[in-house]
């Protein structure tokens, strides 16, 4: 079998378009302010592609750069200026902030109701118990991906490979709400290659290059690819062997050109859902 290539870039053109277009028709612009401190060159590329496709579907999108010795109380009251702001629906602080940041006590110092990240505790915890909230953008998009492969969830056995709070956690409460049997395993987990091996849904969420083998897929199984690493020759591969795991899959997203473009399209989607609920 040789599996179809799922195409996050076009998934992710239609989501945005649609997006413009819900824009367009609320009468005012959606606000999204993003705080990078310093300047790691690549969240540099991210941070401009955020705002570019921001703009171009209507949003009102800035991003503040404040430096790298910036202090956390001066970060903290940059965060609750934009929590005051009413202009402002959205707040991202990019991620990985300087050493002597605390980063969790920004990232619970975002207003919830703008936070369109889903990192707070807050939003956490409602995802967690089933109720509305604003949900982690990478997410958020592989549930989009899986929509458009026409993967069915309901019952499938679904492996969540990863635990990080921002992609394995929220993505297996996404998965479970969606009625499927959710198995998280990760970087301790003994049999790596037999868990996987019983997935329908594969989800890979490690940052571990090409950790997931073409033999640890299931025939016809969906994967979804969520790692972005470069290679010490500057490529850039996925946590799967694309080539080893495109003889087995179904479907499977391709690094780069999968996941990726998803996340700034569902950050978009994000501050429309946090730009309704508060002034919709
Ligand atoms: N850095 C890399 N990915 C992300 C993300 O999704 N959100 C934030 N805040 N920082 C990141």
């Amino acid at each position: 079998m040789t599996a179809r290539i799922i195409d996050g870039k076009a998934v992710a053109a239609t989501l945005r378009a649609g997006l413009a277009e819900r824009v367009k028709s609320l009468g005012f612009a959606p606000g999204l302010r993003v705080v990078r401190v310093g300047d790691d060159p690549a969240s540099g590329v991210y941070v401009r592609n955020k705002d570019r496709a921001a703009q171009q579907a209507g949003f009102d999108s800035a991003t503040i750069q404040l430096p790298e010795d910036t202090t956390e109380a001066a970060l903290l009251a940059v965060v609750r200026q934009l929590n005051e702001d009413p202009a402002v629906d959205g707040i991202l602080v990019q991620l990985p902030l300087p050493a002597h940041i605390r980063a969790d006590a920004v990232i619970q110092a975002v207003d919830p109701a703008k936070d369109v990240d889903g990192f707070h505790a807050i939003n956490a915890g409602k995802l967690a118990i089933g109720q509305p909230a604003l949900t982690p953008c990478t997410p958020k998009g592989v549930m989009h991906l899986l929509a458009a492969a026409g993967a069915s969830l309901r019952g499938a056995r679904a492996v969540v490979l990863g635990r990080s709070n921002i992609v394995g956690k929220p993505m297996a409460a996404l998965l479970l709400a969606a009625d499927a049997t959710v198995t998280v395993v990760h970087s301790r987990t003994q049999n790596l290659a037999t868990e996987c091996r019983r997935a329908d849904i594969l989800v890979a969420a490690v940052g571990r290059p090409e950790l997931v083998r073409g033999d640890w897929i299931e025939e016809g199984a969906t994967v979804i690819d969520v790692g972005i690493n470069r290679l010490p020759n500057g490529r850039l591969v996925g946590d799967v062997a694309f080539d080893e795991a495109v003889q087995h899959a179904g479907a499977i997203t391709p690094v780069p050109g999968g996941v990726g473009p998803m996340t700034i399209a569902c950050l978009l989607e994000n501050t429309l859902e946090a730009a309704i609920a508060r002034r919709g």
